[in-house]
């Protein structure tokens, strides 16, 4: 399958049916994974808010794991050191145990599994990743579906503006810039590593309002030539939007925002998530680079398995 339509397979993906049952009393959730992996579980986190929902990326596990933790192992190759080992620490501590992966080592422990297909780039499986968190915790059911693919259609007619922004992006040698706001605002996080990893350049994420607290200080006051291209990865709602007027004034700033109508958060972050993909694809196609290769990242994990 070529890369652009990996990525527009989330229209598809998000109607994976899947999901767990988790057990009747739990005080917590713990949800593991690396990279692209973990930003199912980060976006989770935000929008379910009933019990704590802490994402843990490394090998080690909280200490406050125990048998009331839901926890939820995310490796779509199966086979990322640092999952693996927390989920051993995990297994340890009796928690219960569910799995998403394509297969490799973590397809083959006797946990319970949700197997999702193989063949991806771990990024852009993301609608495998996520959408068996919001079913099991009841965020999103068949009519939630619907309104997810229609708000995913509605960026494809948007395709033209995408290409024209990378190609400025790439022209100007400009730094993404993205600003998340509430309730989600780690959409940002997931643009800038498709930034990272698709098209190959740096990018900074910060959350709406705390930049307002701390960066809002450094962008009049840059130095070194940085040339950021600001952009809001979600829309914002009530008091925020006529905040981020204000933060464009002080700072001096145009920051892009999404083309869409505000709507229900979950089609609205899935819209999101698509657009970034999409810009983050064109600024590679732009730069002459493939966004499908991750070989400096592949080399890492090859290197450390061998010591
Ligand atoms: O997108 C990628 O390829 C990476 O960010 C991977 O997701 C990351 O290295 C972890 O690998 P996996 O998702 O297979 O656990």
């Amino acid at each position: 399958m070529k890369y652009y339509d990996e990525i527009l397979s989330i229209t598809d993906q998000i109607k994976f049916k899947h999901s767990f049952v988790p057990r009747l009393s739990y005080d917590n959730i713990v949800i593991a994974g690396m990279g692209g992996s973990s930003i199912a579980g980060e976006i989770f986190g935000e929008i379910y808010t009933r019990v704590p929902v802490v994402v843990s990326r490394g090998s080690d596990i909280p200490d406050f794991v125990s048998d009331k933790t839901i926890f939820i192992a995310i490796s779509y190759s199966g086979n990322t050191e640092e999952t693996i080992s927390a989920v051993e620490q995990a297994m340890a501590k009796r928690a219960q145990i569910f799995i998403i992966t394509s297969g490799g080592q973590l397809g083959d422990i006797g946990e319970e599994k949700i197997i999702i297909p193989a063949g991806y780039q771990p990024r852009s499986a993301i609608g495998y990743l996520l959408t068996p968190l919001l079913r099991t915790f009841g965020l999103v059911d068949d009519s939630t579906v619907d309104s997810i693919s229609n708000a995913l259609n509605a960026v494809k007619e948007h395709e033209g503006v995408i290409k024209e922004t990378a190609a400025k992006i790439v022209s100007e040698r400009r730094i993404p810039f993205i600003i998340g706001v509430p309730p989600v605002p780690s959409v940002a996080y997931r643009w800038k590593t498709q930034f990272n990893e698709n098209a190959k350049i740096f990018a900074h994420s910060v959350s709406y309002p705390e930049m307002n607290h701390n960066e809002l200080e450094a962008i009049p006051n840059f130095f070194g030539g940085y040339n950021f291209e600001y952009f809001l990865s979600g829309i914002p709602r009530g008091q925020y939007s006529e905040r981020i007027e204000t933060t464009e004034s002080i700072a001096g700033i145009r920051i892009h925002r999404l083309p869409f109508v505000a709507g229900d958060v979950i089609p609205e972050l899935f819209a999101s998530i698509l657009y970034g993909d999409l810009l983050s694809y064109f600024i590679a196609v732009e730069r002459g680079v493939d966004p499908r290769d991750v070989s400096t990242i592949q080399r890492f994990k090859e290197s450390v398995r061998k010591h």
